[in-house]
């Protein structure tokens, strides 16, 4: 399962990337604006700190002018990948663009007819949002794992990225789902570290050592 960031912040994708495990970002135009930089110049930022697919969406709503903003947002670097949302002219943009060798993540999707639309359009990567589903009383996790078995009845391509995801549990389970990537912010991977039995066995291990070693310095 890949990991992607799910931020804009570069103080978070540094602190995150050094760990050794972060394999992608995924940006939407609500995490750019927290940023206060342009989409372009902070875009080519994040593609010098990670290595691995970075997710760009674009703003325009019609199909023309998102081949338009894709192609565009393309340019910055080698791993864009176009995101656009899952409208009637984003899955149109997707299909051009998909057809002209980009990569495409169609985000907002909510159902497993809309991932459907999506895999036809050649997407790269559907991107449905656990979190907000869950929000609305619905079973976010359940249309993770109807998507990931849509797919595999019928050997679509397209990657599902699992989205919104808030917990640490929301991780585990969309890796039991099968989900190809989860995408979370900073502090849902920071939380996947903590476990207080590894912090109660790693103290007992260090007062071990330190007694023993204390012991034979005191007897040299
Ligand atoms: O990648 C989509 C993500 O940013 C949405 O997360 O928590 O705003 O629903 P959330």
């Amino acid at each position: 399962m890949k990991f992607f960031l799910d931020t804009a912040n570069l103080d978070e994708l540094k602190k995150a990337s050094a760990w050794g495990i972060i394999d992608g970002v995924t940006t939407n135009p609500s995490l750019i604006a927290k940023e206060g930089v342009p989409i372009e110049e902070q875009i080519r930022r994040i593609c010098d700190i990670v290595d691995g697919d970075i997710s760009a969406e674009v703003v325009a709503v019609e199909a023309g002018a998102m081949i338009r903003e894709g192609r565009e947002l393309a340019r910055i670097h080698k791993n864009i990948v176009i995101k656009v949302p899952l409208t009637r002219d984003g899955i149109k943009a997707c299909s051009a663009l998909s057809k002209e060798g980009y990569k495409v993540n169609v985000t907002l999707c909510f159902s497993a007819g809309q991932a459907l639309l999506a895999a036809k359009a050649g997407a790269y990567f559907v991107s449905p949002f656990v979190g907000r589903l869950d929000d609305i009383g619905a079973d976010g996790m359940e249309l993770i794992r109807q998507i990931v078995t849509i797919y595999q009845n019928y050997s679509f391509k397209t990657q599902v990225l699992a989205a919104s995801l808030r917990t640490p549990n929301h991780v585990i389970d969309s890796a039991l789902a099968g989900a190809h990537i989860g995408t979370a912010p900073f502090k849902v991977f920071d939380s996947l570290f903590n476990h207080p039995l590894t912090d109660k066995g790693l103290d007992q291990f260090l007062k071990d050592h330190h007694k023993a070693f204390d012991q034979q310095t005191v007897a040299v």
